[in-house]
């Protein structure tokens, strides 16, 4: 599989089938038909996954999403069933894995974004506008939108880029009242997000959040929710529009990684190289800062 410097081998555990190893997560359904999660501490940068791990990153994310899932629960279900080990299942597995309910997915990334970056920016400096929605003139890297705006995007293989599609099309995909819901359910929790992150002192820039139907018909959401590796933070005290932002987790691996310490060169072929130690934890760090200052929970 492109994408990894190192393919993990899955662990086996009677009584759950492996379904899929993503990127950061296994993935596992169990004798009830639920499915299994489980975070690991691998880590992506520049479309690779490194061969170095971050400790502790599997746990720190999926207590994220957990906290995540039950202060915006009155605004959208969710599919968290039990963070209870299944049977048989290794100790370690503790704190990073959640039972889910099987949704059928809806196949769409539901992106919100509240500021402009990334591949909103690109689509802005080209065209003005993100996802086909024309936007004001005179927006740069990092500002604000005047209002969060719903980018949805195709899910892409492991390696390629998810792709942007205009409202329109995902409305012809999947039916115009799913899109409808989507919007509106993407775009009530990224605000209500962003306004908690705040006032902690972080800037949601922008997320993506998957959503499935389950039995009844409700529209539920699914995956990990407004976690580092789903969506963008900024330190609030040190935005300033008009450059690319530090990424809150990502950005010291990034700059090691590019950095002649590192002898890589990004645009060739040859895969990253293992991180440092003071790199590994200067990111763990990060992340447990993340979770602390949002949560406001010591982590232990
Ligand atoms: N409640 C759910 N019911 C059914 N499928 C789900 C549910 N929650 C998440 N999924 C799906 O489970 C899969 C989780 O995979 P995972 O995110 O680990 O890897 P990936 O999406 O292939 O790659 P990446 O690491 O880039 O996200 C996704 O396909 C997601 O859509
Ligand atoms: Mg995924």
């Amino acid at each position: 599989m492109p994408g990894f410097v190192d393919k993990p081998e899955p662990v086996q555990v009677p009584g759950l089938v492996h379904l899929h190893t993503g990127k950061v997560r296994e993935l596992y359904r169990d004798a009830a038909g639920n499915l299994v999660m489980v975070a690991s501490d691998r880590i992506s940068a520049y479309d690779w996954v490194l061969p170095t791990e971050i400790p502790d990153k599997g746990r720190v994310l999926t207590q994220l999403s957990l906290w995540w899932f039950e202060q915006l629960a009155e605004l959208v279900p969710n599919h968290v069933v039990s963070t209870d080990l299944p049977e048989g299942a290794p100790a370690d597995w503790e704190g990073r894995t959640m039972v889910c309910r099987a949704l059928r997915m809806v196949p769409v990334e539901a992106v919100a974004r509240g500021y402009l970056t990334g591949s909103g920016l690109l689509e802005y400096q080209r065209y003005r506008t993100v996802c086909g929605l024309a936007l004001p003139e005179g927006l740069v890297d990092g500002s604000e939108l005047p209002a969060p705006i719903f980018t949805p995007a195709t899910k892409a293989e492991v390696g390629e880029h998810d792709e942007n599609v205009p409202y329109e099309e995902v409305a012809r995909q999947v039916g115009a009242e799913t899109a409808a819901q989507l919007r509106q359910a993407t775009l009530a929790v990224y605000s209500r997000g962003r306004d908690i992150a705040k006032e902690r002192g972080l800037i949601l820039a922008d997320t993506k959040f998957e959503f499935g139907y389950d039995d009844q018909g409700t529209l539920v959401i699914a995956d990990e929710m407004l976690t580092p590796d789903s969506s963008r933070y900024w330190p609030a005290d040190a935005w300033e529009p008009g450059h690319a932002q530090p990424s809150y987790d990502k950005q010291i691996i990034r700059d090691w990684l590019t950095s002649p310490a590192s002898g890589w060169d990004r645009s060739g072929d040859t895969p990253p190289p293992e991180l440092p130690a003071e790199v590994v934890a200067h990111s763990r760090a990060r992340y447990v800062e993340a979770y602390e200052r949002l949560t406001g929970l010591p982590w232990t």
